[in-house]
């Protein structure tokens, strides 16, 4: 079976309670479950994780390059500013390995500063706007 971490940033533990009008009311622990039978069906072993903390979101990018695992990011509020996260991901996907960007939401039809992605450039591909079917499309395309 191939891994996949699957990898959130900043207030994404808290779906369900927060903005539930923008992110939905699954929580993250129901997220979680989901989509590890998701990707079980898929062939796919999952290992989901999130942080609120950019240090340890970029080792785990680290993780992922040194044991090439393939990677679905939701980088949430790091997307729009984090050079460092950016730089991360440009060494996993430089070097062939597959990085898919995420968002829930689209941050294309929200506020100003939403509209800008440092990690899109770098990134092997973007979903964003679909719910949190964002992240099963994500292991769908991995699997293929
Ligand atoms: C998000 C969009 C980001 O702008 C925001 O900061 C998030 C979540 C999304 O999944 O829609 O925290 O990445």
């Amino acid at each position: 079976m191939s891994k996949v971490l699957i990898l959130n940033g900043p207030n994404l533990s808290k779906l369900g309670s927060r903005e539930p009008d923008v992110y939905g009311t699954v929580d993250y622990t129901q997220l979680v479950g989901d989509l590890t039978a998701f990707g079980v069906n898929l062939g796919l072993e999952t290992d989901i994780r999130q942080t609120n903390d950019e240090a340890e979101l970029i080792s785990w990018i680290h993780e992922a390059y040194e044991n090439k695992y393939s990677v679905v990011l939701n980088p949430a509020a790091f997307t729009h500013y984090s050079y460092a996260l950016r730089d991360a991901c440009a060494m996993l996907t430089k070097s062939g390995l597959k990085l898919i960007e995420v968002h829930i939401s689209n941050p294309h039809a929200r506020e100003e500063f939403r509209q800008t992605s440092v990690i899109s450039g770098v990134a092997t591909g973007v979903i964003a706007g679909f719910g949190l079917d964002s992240y099963r499309l994500a292991l769908t395309q991995l699997a293929s």
